[in-house]
């Protein structure tokens, strides 16, 4: 088993997945990139971290993942479910396929992930967990985030979920809950610049603070804004 914390981030290759992995390891983690299209980064050395293939709409692809990282590492200390869609189609727009496709990559993937890594997470007696929510997840901003929103909600409900389930085991689950980030997805939906937004770095440096936290310091939801609203 390597001495090394490992943590499972997925949808790694771009946007806030990918400066998590940056930060995971510049704090000494080995991490497993979960990709769509498996490639290390730059700074990635190929004997700390792994990328491994990961796509959220095969419910297979989370056991092969973990299987792949057990068997590389011994261990997994945190997984941060990060891959997520934005379908900006309100209620009465989206189709049944559009719904499908917002559960299955923004609710189903996460939760089929912490299962599979559920025991190595129980093992250490302090597994971590961040679900990446959304403002969105909070409070309906608009009538095209509506759809995205309905994901977002039970993504949070699903952090809340995996934190009665594992307390006991030392599991420690957070739902991460930013406004607009300056990723692709953001950028797709408004016309805000970069600046205007919360910086990916930023919003990976708090993912792992709350992952650095030890049991008795539990943070349930985190939620952080780059502009005032009433309550966020
Ligand atoms: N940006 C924002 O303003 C914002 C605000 C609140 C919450 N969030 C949430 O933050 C998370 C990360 O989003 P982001 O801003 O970094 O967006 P992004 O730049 O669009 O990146 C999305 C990531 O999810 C991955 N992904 C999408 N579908 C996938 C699938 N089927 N299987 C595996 N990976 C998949 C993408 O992989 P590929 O490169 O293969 O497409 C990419 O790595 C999401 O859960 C999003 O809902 C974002």
């Amino acid at each position: 088993m390597t001495d090394r914390k490992v943590v499972l981030i997925s949808g790694a290759g771009r946007g806030i997945g990918a400066s998590a992995a940056k930060v995971f390891a510049q704090q000494g983690w080995s991490v497993s990139l979960g990709m769509r299209r498996p490639a290390l980064p730059e700074w990635a050395l190929d004997d700390v971290h792994q990328a491994v293939a990961y796509d959220a709409t095969d419910g297979r692809s989370a056991g092969a993942w973990v299987d792949e990282a057990m068997s590389r590492f011994g261990r997994i200390d945190a997984v941060v479910a990060n891959a997520g869609i934005m379908i900006p189609k309100t209620v009465i727009e989206a189709d049944d396929e559009d719904f499908d496709a917002l559960l299955t990559v923004n609710v189903k993937a996460p939760r089929q992930l912490v299962k599979a890594a559920w025991e190595p997470l129980a093992a250490s007696g302090r597994g971590r967990v961040v679900i990446v929510g959304s403002l969105s997840g909070k409070r309906v901003k608009s009538a095209r985030s509506g759809s995205y929103s309905v994901s977002k909600f039970a993504a949070v409900a699903l952090a809340h979920a995996i934190r009665h389930a594992g307390f006991e085991r030392g599991i420690r689950a957070t739902a991460v809950c930013p406004g607009f980030v300056a990723t692709d997805m953001a950028r797709g939906l408004t016309d805000r610049g970069d600046a205007a937004m919360t910086s990916p770095d930023d919003l990976a440096r708090i993912i792992a603070m709350l992952v650095s936290l030890p049991n008795e310091a539990s943070v349930a939801e985190f939620a952080v804004n780059c502009q005032l609203e009433e309550s966020f």
